[in-house]
């Protein structure tokens, strides 16, 4: 099957073909100029106009990206809990909303609770919306089990759902999200020790913080992720400054996230390295946490990915437009920083940007085409501009309004 998407005002393109990843402080170098592209057999064939091409779309006075890339997200999760935001934006202290039921231990209540199908259901339903917001690829992670045979089950249920879902999914395990009632942290890590032979995930992932687990742990999760070929991942520096960032390179972590507390001193280390940040302005948002010093990140050059987070507590947000809008606003990034965060870079930190995550020739054709130039997606803050999106070179999502695109 051929398609041709015709006369785009904008084809985002990077510098130059086959980048794994590309240092924002090369942001700029990312073109937005007018153009075709033309798809063949699901891969991206050329950058121009194909009059023989069984299906031409009409993409006039729009941008077309390649498809966004969600590489962080708590799917598959059950339930919500805005009660709890609710109580925490009117004052209630974390510890008591925790003392209240809430927090993290609720959410895992909550999972243990629902049957295969209301997970799955609830996160189907989700990755719809997602994609009508432009997302082609997300990441699932576990965490909300907290008991061996819950986290064998949401890593089950997190390639369910990508079997049922339109997009690309990729799976990470969240070992160690909190400590089960009724453990220690080390005895959680013995567990965690003999759980990682039995799972099939791209990453291991930890969360580092004073009430969670520490530094230690997540250099012990650092040496299981290397003995089975898996990446580090890890959330760090979220409510408080740790100096985790520079342990988690020496165990060459893929990527660092959250980051609303990083020191000053780590910026310039973790720009040189690898390792992407990967920063989640709609929970720090949401959380009136700080915020992530993303323009000096950005200018010392570091790998940076924007994500969703999305999640029943901190961020249950899904539209990777409304996370690029509340980032240009308050890191001070431009639309192009925002738009490679939003596709390149979160295809490095998922492993998948040899084939995913910007326009070039061989590249999967997964591909967004938004009503408007890709200025507009910051600047009309929380709308959706995204007009259709197609997987592997397939139209996947028309938005109502726009079918004559597709022609008659
Ligand atoms: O990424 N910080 C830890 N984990 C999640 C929140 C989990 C929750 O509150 O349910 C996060 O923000
Ligand atoms: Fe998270």
């Amino acid at each position: 099957m051929s398609v041709c998407l015709r006369g785009a005002a904008q084809v985002l393109r990077p510098p130059e073909d086959g980048l794994p990843y590309l240092r924002h402080d090369r942001a700029s170098a990312l073109s937005l100029d007018p153009g075709s592209v033309c798809v063949r057999d699901g891969l991206v064939a050329a950058l121009e106009e194909d009059d023989g091409a069984e299906l031409a779309i009409d993409a006039a006075g729009g941008a077309l990206l390649p498809g966004l890339v969600d590489c962080h997200t708590h799917l598959p999760f059950a339930g919500w809990r805005a009660d709890e935001y609710e109580q925490k934006v009117t004052g209630v202290p974390y510890e008591e909303i925790a003392l209240r039921g809430g927090g993290i231990a609720s959410s895992a209540r909550a999972f243990a609770e629902a049957s295969d199908g209301e997970v799955l259901e609830q996160a189907g339903t989700l990755a719809l919306e997602m994609l009508a917001h432009g997302t082609t690829t997300f990441e699932c992670k576990s965490g909300y089990g907290l008991s061996r045979p819950e986290e064998l089950r949401a890593l089950r249920l997190a390639r369910e759902l990508g079997e049922r879902v339109v997009q690309r999914t990729v799976s990470t395990a969240l070992l160690a999200h909190a400590v089960p009632e009724g453990l220690t942290a080390d005895d959680w890590m013995d567990e965690v020790e003999r759980l990682v032979p039995e799972v099939e995930a791209q990453a291991l992932d930890i969360y580092v913080e004073t009430v969670a687990f520490s530094i230690d742990h997540m250099a012990r999760m650092g040496e299981l992720a290397a003995s089975r070929g898996m990446a580090l991942r890890a959330h760090l520096e979220q409510f408080s400054t740790s100096r985790s960032v520079p342990v988690a390179l020496d165990y060459r972590a893929r990527s660092v996230d959250h980051l609303a507390c990083l020191h000053h001193d780590d910026v310039e280390p973790l720009a040189r390295s690898e390792c992407a940040a990967v920063l989640l302005p709609g929970a720090e948002l949401l959380g009136a946490e700080r915020v992530a010093p993303a323009r000096p990140l950005a200018d010392a050059g570091a790998i940076c990915a924007l994500a969703t987070d999305l999640n029943p507590g901190t961020s249950p947000v899904l539209s990777l437009p409304l996370v690029a809008g509340i980032a240009v606003r308050r890191y001070g990034w431009s639309v192009r920083e925002a738009l490679l965060a939003l596709t390149l870079n979160p295809a490095w930190v998922l492993g998948r940007s040899a084939d995913l995550g910007s326009i070039e020739p061989g590249k999967r054709a997964d591909l967004v085409l938004l009503d408007c130039p890709a200025e507009h997606v910051p600047y009309r803050f929380g709308r959706n501009p995204v007009a259709l999106v197609l997987m592997g070179g397939r139209v996947v999502y028309v938005r109502p309004g726009q079918e004559w695109r597709l022609g008659s």
